[in-house]
């Protein structure tokens, strides 16, 4: 029997009042994001799905899926955040601003002439290591990746692969960041990690910007369907950066209008979910025992929760089944919708849609959402198979089956 789906909702998130900063997303600021992303060789658009019959299973106007499976050719969103930071680092130290460096001059000799070749370094469940490991290469410098324990040995390889330097340790995410910040400082590397702390914040920040690239797509894509603003968008959190990114473009982008959202998160790495509980940040320690490898994070970014905090409307905990089931219903569409093949980390806010339209124990969290004929809600499956044999054992073999649906809700502001 697999533990319950909890939820708790954030009323603050529609008070007026003094709010966190929207100004990492300014139109302004996301089309220099996306310039720098155009410039890179094999930038594409990635796929916008729409799914009308899981819509109207779910009884709703519409359900659109983010597919970040080609990304780059990487198979995730990350590459986004890491490229776009390595690439601001970079114009910094040149002391020429990004918009000036097209990518042949960054990627070029005289940039390495004048720089050398500099290590970056990050800890990473594979996704994140991966994209900063393919951008350090490209743009002519070294990456060094340290993965937590458990991590996948494709993953691994994978990185690898990309061109950077990984080992799989024998700590949880939070311990290998400090690993990584460790070795940094004592052989003059560049981290470029996708949380912040005391005294790093310009990298995290910018990491969360690239990701508004993702965002922008999408709402550029929905409009060319005439869907001017999606009416809900769920998002995953590991610590909460893209939740964070997501979140703020979206606010900033529609205003008044703007989306209800809602953060999900694996049960067994909630950081997000019990910092909203508590109304201050919380951790999660320990191993993190989760099939979404991708948001196996214990410690909230101090960047993103504010904007978390004072603007996302639901914060939802659910066991890997939910994640397991939104795989298989994205790997197997009804009638013609179609096909997204979505990771562990990719699936879950699909597992909460479907799971919903199964009803049963869902139909509490089914109206706290306010789902209803007239929502378009978009999701972003942030990964394809980046671990094909553990995708099989799920949408094949029918691990993780979801046998008691229920839902409860933990509580209201
Ligand atoms: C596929 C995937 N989705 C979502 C996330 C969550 O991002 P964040 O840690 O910024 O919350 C990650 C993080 O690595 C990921 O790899």
């Amino acid at each position: 029997m697999n533990r319950p789906t909890k939820w708790v909702v954030n009323h603050r998130a529609r008070r007026e009042g003094a709010k966190a900063s929207l100004a990492l997303f300014t139109p302004e600021r996301v089309q220099s994001v996306r310039a720098f992303h155009r410039g890179f060789p094999r930038y594409g658009v990635t796929p916008l799905s729409s799914l009308p019959n899981l819509a109207g299973r779910l009884g709703v106007a519409g359900v659109y899926v983010k597919d970040e499976s080609c990304r780059f050719g990487l198979q995730a969103f990350k590459v986004l955040g890491g490229s776009y930071a390595i690439g601001r680092y970079l114009a910094g130290r040149l002391g020429v601003d990004l918009s000036r460096l097209p990518f042949p001059v960054l990627a070029g000799p005289e940039t390495r002439a004048r720089l050398g070749v500099l290590t970056f370094t990050s800890a990473t469940d594979g996704n994140h290591g991966r994209g900063v490991a393919w951008a350090a290469r490209r743009l002519g410098h070294r990456a060094v990746i340290y993965m937590p324990k458990g991590s996948s040995r494709v993953r691994l390889e994978n990185i690898r692969e990309a061109g950077g330097e990984a080992s799989i340790t024998d700590l949880n995410y939070d311990d290998a960041v400090r690993l990584a910040a460790a070795h940094a400082a004592a052989n003059g590397w560049v981290v470029v990690q996708d949380t912040a702390w005391e005294g790093y914040s310009d990298i995290p920040a910018w990491i969360m910007q690239g990701y508004a690239t993702m965002a922008a797509e999408a709402l550029e894509q929905l409009r060319a369907a005439g869907v001017a603003m999606p009416t809900h968008i769920l998002i995953q959190a590991g610590v909460g950066s893209l939740a964070g990114a997501m979140v703020g473009f979206f606010a900033a982008a529609g205003g008044a209008a703007r989306p209800l959202t809602a953060v999900v998160e694996p049960d067994r790495a909630d950081c997000i979910y019990r910092s909203a509980l508590a109304g201050e940040p919380r951790s999660v320690t320990g191993h993190m025992d989760t099939i979404m490898a991708g948001l196996a994070c214990g410690e909230p970014n101090p960047l993103s929760w504010p904007i978390l905090w004072d603007y996302a409307d639901l914060f939802i905990s659910c066991p890997d089944e939910v994640t397991a089931l939104g795989m298989r219903v994205l790997g197997n569409p009804l009638g013609d919708d179609p096909r997204v093949v979505s990771g562990e980390s990719g699936a879950v806010t699909t597992g909460i849609l479907a799971a919903c339209a199964r009803g049963e124990g869902f139909a509490g969290l089914r109206s706290a959402l306010g789902l209803d004929a007239g929502s378009r809600v978009l999701v972003f499956s942030t990964e394809g198979d980046t671990d094909p044999a553990a995708y099989r054992r799920i949408v094949w073999d029918g691990h993780y089956g979801l046998d008691c649906p229920g839902a409860r809700d933990e509580g209201k502001y």
